[in-house]
């Protein structure tokens, strides 16, 4: 079976899709500097899969590193390059980290792909690209314009992609799948790998669990005066092992020999919208949980709304996110718990 170096696979979404391309049979090796993520992950990885994948502590910075990553697993086929920074607002105060490391990491990722005869690149983007469509270009599908992007790590999704596309434009062989995910939430059914958010979380559903399970005072619900239905905003929320399986449709899509693009763009979401206040309603009512809750101004940066037209990922790739938001929800809350039990343990 194909050997997939998964880059950042210890993170959110990489640890989650190291799981389903074990349980597929391809075998992995996982490079991660560990910026944001544990080695502890391995352990839930193992505990999930019976399989330890190999891991090498690597800075994809350090481009040397990685081509001995290449050179002891001379069966790497294909390359899934999550690693990247991803903090919208850390990314405002300290553009240089961002550029240097999103954009820094691809070129060296490719570099040593090239060096190494591999071919297959799946590369890790974001509904970013797209900023507030126009209303006829909602739900958004792939063929929508993208959009001047209105931060530095969106900047770097935007160059990364083009980065891609002229690669491919040099090398006839070489195939890449960009998929734009929407947004991930919820953790493994075991509740064994998960989210793990550094310091105060930004994203909605981290800091819904924090303050369900009382490590936050209230949930600030940011503007309900937005032109949607309850004021406020829409996004398009996605399972995160959902997401991880449109991983190995991806590899699966390349190595079958079945990309007959070069670069094949795919959005990866449910193609159903739902409201902050819908989210908090229906985790109140699926947990049982108290999540006390206030309607606060709106966040800075924030795009009304967006959900995804994954037609295409449906038909081409063969794949549809279709847990339903409640079992992604109750997954979300029993990783928090598994948290607080970890914490309890440790006091
Ligand atoms: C953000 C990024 C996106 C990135 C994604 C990673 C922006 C503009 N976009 O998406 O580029 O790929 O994270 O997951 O920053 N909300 C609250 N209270 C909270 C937190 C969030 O009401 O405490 C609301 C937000 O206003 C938003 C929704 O929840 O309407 C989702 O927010 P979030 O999880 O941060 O994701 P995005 O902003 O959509």
């Amino acid at each position: 079976m194909s050997r997939i170096l998964v880059t950042g696979g210890t993170g959110y979404i990489g640890s989650h899709t190291v799981v389903c391309l074990l349980e597929q049979g391809y075998d992995v090796v996982i490079a991660d500097n560990l910026s944001n993520s544990d080695l502890r992950v391995l352990d839930g990885i193992e505990a999930i899969t019976g399989i330890r994948p190999p891991f090498e502590k690597t800075d994809c910075l350090d481009c040397e590193a990685l081509g001995r990553i290449f050179d002891r697993y001379s069966d790497i086929e294909a390359v899934i390059h999550f690693a990247a920074s991803k903090a919208v607002g850390e990314s405002v105060e300290k553009p240089l980290l961002y550029y240097r490391n999103n954009i820094g990491s691809l070129i060296n990722v490719i570099e040593q792909m090239n060096n190494h005869g591999v071919k297959h690149l799946v590369f890790s983007s974001s509904c970013t690209v797209y900023g507030q469509p126009d209303s006829r270009h909602l739900p958004v599908s792939e063929a929508a314009p993208r959009r001047q992007a209105t931060s530095p790590y969106g900047n770097t999704k935007q160059i990364n992609e083009d980065i891609i596309t002229d690669v491919a434009h040099s090398k006839a062989d070489f195939r890449a799948v960009i998929l734009r995910y929407f947004n991930p939430i919820g953790a493994h059914p075991s509740a064994l790998i998960g989210e793990l958010p550094n310091g105060v979380p930004n994203n909605l559903l981290p800091f819904v669990t924090q303050t369900a399970i009382g490590i936050r005072k209230e949930l600030k619900v940011f503007g309900n005066d937005y032109n949607t239905p309850d004021g406020s905003c829409i996004r398009d929320y996605i399972y995160v092992m959902d997401l991880a399986r449109a991983h190995v449709k991806a590899v699966e899509y390349m190595l079958q020999g079945k990309a007959d693009e070069q670069v094949s763009i795919f959005n990866l979401g449910t193609g159903r919208g739902l409201s902050v206040l819908e989210i908090v309603k229906k985790f109140i009512s699926v947990t049982g949980a108290n999540l006390p809750y206030v309607i606060a101004p709106r966040r800075e940066g924030d795009i009304e709304q967006v959900w995804a037209d994954p037609a295409k990922a449906n038909k081409v790739l063969g794949w549809k996110a279709d847990t339903p938001i409640e079992d992604v929800l109750t997954s979300a809350w029993r990783w928090e718990q598994h948290l607080k039990k970890i914490r309890e343990k440790k006091a």
